[in-house]
């Protein structure tokens, strides 16, 4: 009967420690997040990084909308957005329409490279100062896009940004419906549990492809 006990408490306990954990890591992912930690540590090797292989392979190929978004900090107005991003050596050209009050064209030169757990990371040539980085499960279909457009330079914290659920454009044509029935949500809702700590359902998880859609890039 000690023993029935027992095995009780432990399957009760490890999940309680599990999510203490990760709340004690990411409590406020904007002020936490570290993008050149000391090193990968445990929780942070479990989030799914695109490699730089599968950057420049898959996610610089194709057209990309942004789907869902989370924001960090203030970082001011958006409206539906198309992305693409080209490899040339180790510079990454994106590119990205957005409609505000009109439709907006944002060219972004960054020099290619990967954090310290492997992940895809952009730097903005200088003078600017943004970096993004580049999560998935599955990168020819979405993936969790971290844009940090003023970080703190002391900390190696986001103060403002997004991050974004994007996903590769399969539609023939502007006027085709996005076939959201086809990703793998399961695996996309794992990620941002894994690399933000929360769940589809928290209010910051904004759907923003809604609106005006501008030209391709
Ligand atoms: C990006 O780089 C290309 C190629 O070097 C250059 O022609 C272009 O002016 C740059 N654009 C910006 C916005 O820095
Ligand atoms: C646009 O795409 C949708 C869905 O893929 C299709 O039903 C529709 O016929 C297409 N329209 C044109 C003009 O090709």
């Amino acid at each position: 009967m000690k023993c029935v006990i027992g095995l009780i408490i432990a399957a009760v306990c490890v999940p309680v420690i599990d999510a203490h954990f990760e709340q004690h890591v990411l409590p406020n992912f904007a002020n936490t997040y570290q993008y050149r930690p000391p090193k990968c540590n445990k929780f942070q090797s479990r989030r799914p990084s695109v490699s730089q292989q599968q950057f420049t392979s898959q996610i610089a190929t194709g057209q990309w909308l942004s789907l869902y978004s989370v924001l960090i900090g203030t970082p001011g107005a958006f409206g539906k957005a198309k992305h693409i991003w080209r490899v040339s050596g180790n510079t990454v050209t994106r590119t990205t329409t957005v409609s505000e009050t009109t439709c907006q064209r944002r060219i972004v030169n960054f020099t290619l490279g990967s954090d310290r757990c492997g992940a895809a990371l952009l730097r903005e040539v200088s003078p600017g100062q943004r970096f993004e980085v580049f999560y998935s499960q599955d990168p020819s279909k979405y993936f969790w896009w971290l844009i940090c457009l003023t970080p703190d330079p002391t900390s190696g914290s986001c103060i403002s940004g997004f991050f974004d659920l994007v996903v590769k454009d399969t539609r023939t044509n502007l006027t085709g419906d996005l076939n959201l029935v086809g990703l793998p949500w399961d695996r996309i809702a794992a990620d941002l549990r894994a690399i933000r700590g929360i769940t589809f359902d928290n209010p910051a998880v904004t759907y923003v492809w809604t609106g005006t859609e501008c030209p391709n890039p």
